[in-house]
């Protein structure tokens, strides 16, 4: 069978990471959460001490920029198991601490970085040559697999995508009030849309779903009929 790239992009909290974990597992495709790498990668370079937080506002500064081969000789590992992506650093597997707040900022603020986009691009072309994915994130539609059969930009609007994360967040016991949630998603897409390599946007040829109002079954078999058609 041939090998097929889906590949995703959108604003925090649009759903996409529910909705492609599950599409990719009715695909039996392997679900490629690029964001996992950003927040990898900005959780590695902080303990690895080439990021510090800023004096004077509650973000963080370079104390060190890392080169590509910097980032190449990092002790991490990227790798595929059972259709899920794996990260490793030190050999120990990233999980839940790659979903805590402060490292959502971390990983937005290395990704405004133009050698930190090139090394995560290089991963995720990696695995996409050797396997079908889902690929989910900020640029798969538009950098990494421009080539994909089906490109999706999966949106909702902002208050709904805050009450969304506000569950996840209290679903892993983190204690936020909405309003926090609202102005760091506004934050987000503000930082996200706007950085100069990259930046969010809709692909040419892909296919815009707002998912306001639809529930996670109705997005998943919409997205599934998408893949059937383009695919
Ligand atoms: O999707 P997630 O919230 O895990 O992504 C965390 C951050 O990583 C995003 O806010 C964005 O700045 C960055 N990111 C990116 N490109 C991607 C995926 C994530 O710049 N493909």
């Amino acid at each position: 069978s041939k090998r097929v790239v889906v590949a995703v992009d959108g604003p925090a909290g649009a759903g996409k990471s529910t909705v492609c974990r599950l599409l990719a597992e009715k695909l039996g495709f392997v679900y490629l959460d690029t964001g996992a790498i950003y927040r990898a990668l900005g959780l590695v370079l902080y303990e690895e001490g080439k990021i510090v937080k800023a004096q004077r506002d509650d973000g963080f500064r370079w104390l060190e920029e890392p080169d590509i081969n910097y980032l190449r000789s990092l002790p991490l590992n990227f790798s595929v198991m059972n259709n899920r992506l794996e990260i490793r650093y030190r050999n120990k597997l990233l999980d839940e601490e790659l979903r805590l707040p402060h490292v959502s900022v971390l990983a937005s603020f290395v990704a405004r970085m133009q050698q930190v986009r090139s090394f995560a691009t290089e991963i995720q072309r990696e695995i996409g040559r050797s396997v079908s994915v889902v690929a989910e994130g900020r640029d798969s539609t538009t950098v990494v697999f421009p080539e994909a059969c089906l490109k999706v930009y999966l949106t909702a609007s902002v208050e709904e995508r805050a009450r969304r994360r506000l569950e996840d967040y209290k679903r892993r016991g983190v204690d936020i009030s909405f309003e926090k949630v609202v102005e760091e998603i506004t934050r987000r897409d503000r930082a996200d849309s706007s950085r100069d390599f990259a930046p969010l946007s809709v692909a040419s040829g892909a296919v815009i779903v707002d998912t306001s109002g639809m529930s996670i079954d109705e997005v998943v078999n919409h997205l599934i009929k998408l893949v059937h058609i383009h695919c």
